[in-house]
């Protein structure tokens, strides 16, 4: 497989911590990836500085005077000047249109702070706190028309502890995502996940568990 065929476009609105996380994981060996560039649809993201700091092609696309699928047009035309292969959504706070779903199916990953189909949407660790659930945790989805509504690949599961508040709580879903979104990213780029309806297969699934390295 040629190094474009492994080239990812992380997507992000805000502070950047999986991406991070990604980049670290290339960097250490552990993913065989390459970050081919990151975009940011908010100026001040502390995702895009890091980014920046880190000498990536960062690029900032302002949404404004833009309406949603035109704006994915630009996103899809930035993704495709790059020969992107696989696209993260890092915490990019925006729903992505049908039209990019379309021209990316089954290479665009969503990273979620619960154990989907519950919790889906926005605070999903303050949503799992107050319903009183003993374990949440987090996922990597393939991303389809729907909000967090896709195919799922991989979960981690996080016990709910007494006095625990959202802060702590989410803190400990997301060192579960750092490892998680890697060994996700690893699958797709190996052509391991077969999507059959809801359900994606993964190849030798035990083989490459980053969680258990
Ligand atoms: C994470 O909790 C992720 O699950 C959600 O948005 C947050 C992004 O955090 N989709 P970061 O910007 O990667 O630190």
């Amino acid at each position: 497989m040629t190094k474009s065929a492994r080239r990812l476009g992380i997507l992000l609105s805000g502070r950047g911590s999986n991406f991070w996380a990604i980049h670290e994981s290339v960097q250490q060996g552990m993913l065989d990836a390459e970050i081919g560039c990151v975009i940011s649809d908010k100026e001040s993201a502390a995702g895009l500085a890091l980014a920046r700091n880190a000498d990536y092609d960062a690029l900032y696309l302002s949404p404004q005077g833009w309406d949603r699928e035109a704006y994915d047009r630009r996103v899809v035309g930035e993704l495709r000047n790059r020969n992107i292969a696989l696209v993260c959504l890092a915490g990019f706070m925006r729903i992505i249109t049908p039209y990019f779903v379309r021209e990316f199916r089954h290479r665009i990953l969503n990273i979620h702070p619960s154990l989907l189909p519950s919790f889906p949407g926005l605070d999903a660790q303050k949503k799992a706190l107050d319903y009183g659930v003993k374990v949440t945790g987090c996922t990597v989805h393939f991303v389809d028309e729907g909000v967090d509504s896709g195919p799922i690949i991989v979960q981690a599961a996080v016990a709910v502890l007494m006095g625990d508040t959202v802060e702590s709580l989410s803190a400990r879903i997301l060192q579960q995502e750092h490892i998680l979104y890697s060994q996700a990213i690893g699958y797709a780029l190996d052509g391991r996940c077969r999507v059959e309806g809801r359900r994606v297969l993964i190849a030798n699934e035990a083989e490459t568990d980053l969680s258990k390295t």
